[in-house]
């Protein structure tokens, strides 16, 4: 029977520099992904690659005083030497300074002109002499009373230059529907409405496609004067690097459409927009989802390479090891959000999460197996009530990893995971096998315990593969599991396939604690720690709507969220839900509000009584199960199936008191 396919791709990257964590941040994930669906059956393939055309990359080559093929090619070998490190495993990389590529998006641009899609016309603009750029209007930036180039600071002039425009209006309403109708297209959901409410509604402009006064990119064959310019070249690389309108396209035919494309949310809009309508005016399918994530941040501080605030992978895989930076790297924020990379909060991890909880219980597994048995896994007896409650996570676990990994919610996958974890660790304390090992009588029952934790440990290492390809094998070797029967997606979906009688050898610490204070320092060279880079700032693109996609407000902006201390009064169970209570809030002068919260799961209405919270005010009534909701109560998710209320420190405070 034929597998199932599955494609998936990263952006192709700017050579322009070194790789920074925010480039592997992605290809991770893409790795992750495409291990994970390899794992559940899947024919799996995982395109990257370089996006190497444009002018910056002509500066960069001209400052470094070589050709731009020279400089691309150093920086490309570079690149796949770190996805190396970083235990990638692409299929193919494609690079659009390929014959394979150049000929097709000539083709491509070709076909779009004579369907009459692509037009000629003029463009004016205002342009930045040194940076050869256009720039709108509204991204100019004010200096001195002036509008300045925002990269570069120095003054722009109006400018007219001869260039193709993609006729992106003519399918503006089509785009609109199709995104309305097929509501997994973008993931996150949020950035569909984004996409709607800021580019399709408002209008879609056409899209420039050709520069006059760009040399290094692909020439429009029939007209050579000009040269495509970033998107068609860029975007097509998902296609031709599968063969598309080639002679052998056998790749095209077995893999698109895409399942995903993964992309930092930055270019959201051209893989949802501008790809698509591409996609339809060549008669081919769309990509089947695009995920749009979000950016590696560090601290609140707007960050660029050229600021010179980089992180980059190799040294800190060179310390800790490249999977204690995948886990890093997919647990510590969701994908879709933006997150802090700091030092502290990868250490912190690495201590807790991989040292304390999941080093600790593989070591201790194996040592109590070496030291009441011999070495050998012992063959369980009947299983108790604690026992059967493991067996029970064991059995449920794979259902919900799988459910998160496929919405590519990594953090939560591994979250389930580390729960696990950490109910064998408590599994630990509660049967207590170092009592049970001082007598005769404990022995049966002692067998039974460290059967169902080295099987408890081997579902884990199989789970967290994935994402950290390299230590489940170190997890093997410490159980003695060799036969790859047992290392499957299907092996651990039922408990008890671990053979009894393997012979278990104490291996070196999976991940040794590390002194936090003396690594900040050591990661720093003795300095303030440096910030990674944000994604690389884009090149203008003529039409672009102006608007801050970093997810920054302002304090103005903020404070329009009128946020109080509000006392509940009384609480209750909503009837005919589990999830909702119902609080009655003392809002400060004889005033009262209803709220409904669906922590009912984390709270009983007892626990609610008396408490001041965090109230958002100024929500519109939203009705659910029949009664107004006059408001939210704040709260604190770790998305590990904790959720905790926002209280005022110290509880009794004047109801109506304002926060912020
Ligand atoms: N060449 C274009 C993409 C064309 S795709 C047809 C481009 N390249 S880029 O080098 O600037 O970066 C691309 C991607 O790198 C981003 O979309 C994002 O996925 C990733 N990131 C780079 N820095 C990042 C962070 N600091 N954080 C998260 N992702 C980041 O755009």
């Amino acid at each position: 029977m034929n597998k199932p396919t599955f494609y998936i791709t990263t952006p192709i990257y700017y050579p322009s520099g070194n790789m920074t964590i925010g480039h592997t941040y992605t290809t991770v994930a893409a790795d992750t992904m495409t291990r994970f669906k390899k794992m559940c059956g899947y024919d799996t393939y995982f395109l990257t690659g370089t996006d190497e055309h444009g002018q910056k990359i002509e500066r960069k080559a001209a400052e470094a005083g070589v050709t731009p093929i020279q400089y691309v090619d150093k920086i490309v070998a570079e690149t796949k030497d770190l996805w190396k490190l970083m235990n990638i495993e692409y299929d193919d990389f494609i690079r659009t300074t390929q014959d394979r590529h150049i000929r097709i998006v000539q083709k491509i641009f070709k076909q779009f002109y004579d369907q009459g899609d692509i037009y000629k016309a003029e463009y004016e603009g205002m342009y930045c002499t040194p940076c050869e750029s256009f720039w709108t209007p509204t991204q100019l930036v004010e200096k001195n009373g002036e509008k300045v180039c925002p990269d570069c600071g120095r003054p722009c002039q109006p400018m007219k230059e001869e260039s193709y425009f993609f006729r992106m209006s003519k399918y503006q309403d089509w785009m609109i529907r199709y995104i309305e109708e097929h509501p997994d297209f973008i993931q996150p959901a949020s950035r569909a409405n984004e996409m709607l409410n800021n580019f399709l509604r408002p209008g879609l402009q056409d899209l420039c496609v050709s520069r006059t006064s760009v040399k290094w990119g692909i020439p429009v064959d029939f007209d050579p004067k000009h040269t495509v310019y970033v998107w068609i070249d860029a975007l097509s690389n998902y296609i031709t690097a599968l063969g598309y309108q080639s002679e052998d396209d056998s790749l095209f035919k077995k893999y698109w459409p895409a399942d995903v494309h993964l992309v930092g949310k930055e270019i959201v809009r051209f893989h949802t927009i501008y790809w698509p309508i591409m996609l339809h005016a060549l008669g081919l399918p769309l990509p089947k989802q695009v995920f749009g994530h979000g950016w590696l941040l560090f601290g609140a501080d707007r960050m660029s390479k050229s600021k010179g605030n980089v992180v980059y992978p190799g040294p800190i895989v060179a310390r800790y090891g490249v999977d204690a930076l995948r886990y890093y790297l997919m647990r510590e924020m969701p994908f879709g959000s933006d997150g802090n990379y700091t030092n502290e909060s990868f250490l912190t991890r690495i201590n807790a999460d991989l040292a304390n909880d999941l080093g600790n219980l593989v070591s201790r597994t194996v040592a109590m197996i070496e030291k009441y048995f011999g070495g050998e896994v012992p063959a369980p007896g009947a299983y108790e009530e604690a026992d059967r409650h493991i067996i029970e996570l064991f059995e449920a676990l794979p259902a919900q990893v799988e459910k998160h990994m496929n919405e590519l919610q990594f953090s939560l996958a591994l979250g389930e995971i580390w729960k696990f974890v950490g109910e064998l660790n408590r599994y630990i304390d509660i049967t207590q096998p170092w009592v049970l090992g001082k007598s005769e009588e404990g022995l049966p029952r002692l067998k039974t315990v460290l059967y169902v934790l080295a099987e408890g440990v081997r579902g884990i290492a199989v789970q967290i593969y994935p994402v950290m390809p390299t230590t489940p094998e170190r997890i093997y070797e410490q159980l003695g599991v060799s036969d790859d029967k047992l290392k499957t997606w299907d092996s651990v979906k039922k408990f008890g396939a671990l053979p009894a009688g393997l012979t278990v050898k104490k291996g070196q610490a999976l991940f040794p604690r590390v002194d936090v204070q003396k690594e900040l320092e050591a990661l720093s060279g003795g300095k303030p720690q440096e910030a990674p880079a944000k994604p690389a700032e884009k090149p203008a693109e003529k039409s672009a709507p102006a608007k801050s996609e970093d997810g920054l407000v302002t304090v103005d902006e903020f404070f329009k969220t009128k946020l109080i201390a509000a006392k509940i009064v009384a609480c209750e169970k909503v009837e005919g839900s589990d999830k909702l209570l119902k609080s009655t809030l003392d809002i400060g002068g004889g005033e009262t509000r209803t709220v409904l919260s669906g922590i009912a799961k984390y709270y009983t209405p007892e626990d609610m009584q008396g408490k001041t919270v965090i109230l958002v005010k100024n929500l519109p009534p939203r009705k659910m199960k029949g009664i107004f909701s006059e408001g939210m109560l704040l709260c604190a998710d770790d998305k590990n199936g904790n959720v905790r209320l926002l209280t005022v420190d110290g509880g009794a405070f004047a109801p109506g008191s304002e926060v912020g």
